[in-house]
């Protein structure tokens, strides 16, 4: 789908908008859709009419924008998400939507436009319907450019979380990041991962056949003021190890580098944002967790980057692990902020289901600033608990903690887990995004799959710094 700028309105559909309680800018549909048929404007809601040659467009499609005063920039978002939706349900190939009333709103209307025409069809052999070209008038050519940015990063990161593991493998990973424009990128492969004292990484990648991959991607623009490091989970296939998941579980862990395509997402999209004056560290410890014949075991005692022992209690808490020797990394290359993104707990999922992402960390302005851009972004994050109750679980007779405690409270569990990996001097925040990355039911203005969970949040969070 191209997006473009234009003043043409002579084309296949043209969208305009109707705001509840006011006429639209088009006598026809004035006359058909508000007069006749009473046509209120509720948010999302679409009405479709030929125009028989009255206009040069061969059908109007009208879409309610709700209530002119309470518009913002989600809610053009999601009428996007809708219009798009509709266009593709009339098999139409070309678009123009001419909004009245929205002019603010250019990048979150293209980022809406991306998300609606998104499915992930690149294994089916009758591909689903597509728009060609959607037109844009009115709006400002830099956002319409920055949502081009959005959209694209957020389809980036879809496409690659969607990808089975037999094709999104650590080494594939490894290689798209290295692909990336404007970034200095290194691979570290199993030897540097050893050598890097990553015991709890290694541990996790041991019993798959497939090598493990240290990802990390610097960008850097002018005279950095900030330096910020950003850490996706990256399972290219989550089987629980030893501790074996049952086959209901397991079917959609190829999800469980959604963290990491975020990360990637995120990254590629920096050298057409281009932040100025801030460096980004793009960090993905990739692996697949197998019980293979070296698999990690329980009981097994694993020495961490920081020095730090972990007796493992059950395999199939192995993202925490990954994630601790990423965490020491990050904090070695003295960062002021660190994020990590991840599919890490069930329990997230039972707390806050799947249309919320769970937030922990060690600093709280830095965790409303990151719950205050989500909410921006289209994404609803909430704070869960960080108290020492949750560390107690963790305690091992035999190390100096276990991966795992009880299976109550497990989301702020695995949070003090994390902690244990961030020195003091790091301002650090974790998200949850085991509910929300993947969907196994259309939810919202996202399809089946994944959604591109947190990416425009974190574009925007390291755009405003
Ligand atoms: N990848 C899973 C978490 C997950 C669950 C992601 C559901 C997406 C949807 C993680 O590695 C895991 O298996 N966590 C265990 C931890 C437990 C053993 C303490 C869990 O949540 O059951
Ligand atoms: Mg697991
Ligand atoms: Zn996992």
């Amino acid at each position: 789908m191209d997006i473009k700028i234009t003043n043409d309105l002579n084309t296949e559909v043209l969208v305009i908008n109707k705001f509840e309680g006011e006429q639209t800018s088009q006598e026809l549909a004035n006359t058909y859709a508000v007069e006749k048929d009473n046509f209120e404007g509720k948010l999302g809601t679409t009405y479709l009419l030929h125009t028989y040659g009255k206009i040069p467009a061969d059908k109007i499609l009208v879409v309610g924008l709700g209530k002119r005063e309470e518009l913002d920039g989600n809610k053009i978002t999601e009428a996007l998400v809708k219009t798009v939706k509709k266009l593709k349900q009339i098999k139409a190939k070309r678009a123009v939507v001419d909004f009245d009333g929205a002019e603010r709103y250019g990048k979150y209307a293209v980022i809406g436009a991306y998300i609606g025409d998104y499915t992930f069809d690149k294994y089916k052999t009758q591909k689903d319907h597509h728009l060609d070209e959607i037109g844009f008038t009115k709006f400002n050519e830099a956002d319409i450019n920055e949502g081009i940015v959005f959209g694209q990063a957020m389809l980036l990161t879809r496409n690659i979380a969607n990808e089975p593991a037999e094709y999104a493998t650590p080494t594939k990973l490894a290689e798209m990041a290295s692909s990336f424009e404007g970034l200095e990128t290194k691979i570290y492969d199993k030897e540097d991962i050893k050598k890097m004292d990553m015991g709890a990484f290694y541990a996790v990648s041991k019993g798959s056949a497939e090598p493990p991959k240290f990802i990390h991607m610097k960008y850097s623009n002018g005279n950095p003021k900030k330096r910020i490091a950003l850490i996706g989970k990256g399972l290219c296939f989550d089987s629980g190890g030893m501790d074996l998941k049952p086959a209901s579980s397991m079917l959609t862990m190829r999800d469980d580098m959604s963290g990491a395509a975020c990360v990637l997402g995120v990254m590629n999209a920096l050298n057409k944002l281009k932040p100025a004056d801030i460096e980004i560290h793009g960090i993905i410890a990739a692996c697949e967790n197998m019980p293979g014949q070296h698999a990690y075991k329980p009981g097994d005692i694993l020495t961490a980057k920081n020095g730090k022992t972990i007796e493992v209690d059950n395999t199939d808490a192995e993202g925490r692990l990954t994630l601790a020797d990423a965490l020491c990394y990050a904090c070695e290359l003295k960062v002021d902020e660190v994020i990590d993104i991840a599919t890490l707990t069930g329990a997230c999922v039972v707390a806050l289901g799947t249309a919320v992402s769970g937030v922990m960390g060690n600093d709280e302005n830095m965790i409303k600033k990151i719950i205050e851009t989500a909410k921006c972004s289209g994404e609803k994050y909430w704070e869960l608990p960080m108290y020492q109750e949750y560390r107690d679980g963790l305690k091992s007779e035999i190390a100096d903690m276990k991966n795992t405690g009880t299976r109550n409270g497990g989301a702020s569990a695995a949070g003090m887990f994390l902690k244990e990996f961030v020195t003091d001097d790091v301002k650090w925040v974790h998200i949850d995004v085991a509910g929300t990355a993947f969907l196994e039911k259309p939810q919202g203005i996202f399809c089946y799959g994944s959604t591109g969970a947190g990416v425009r949040t974190l574009l925007n969070y390291v755009a405003k710094q």
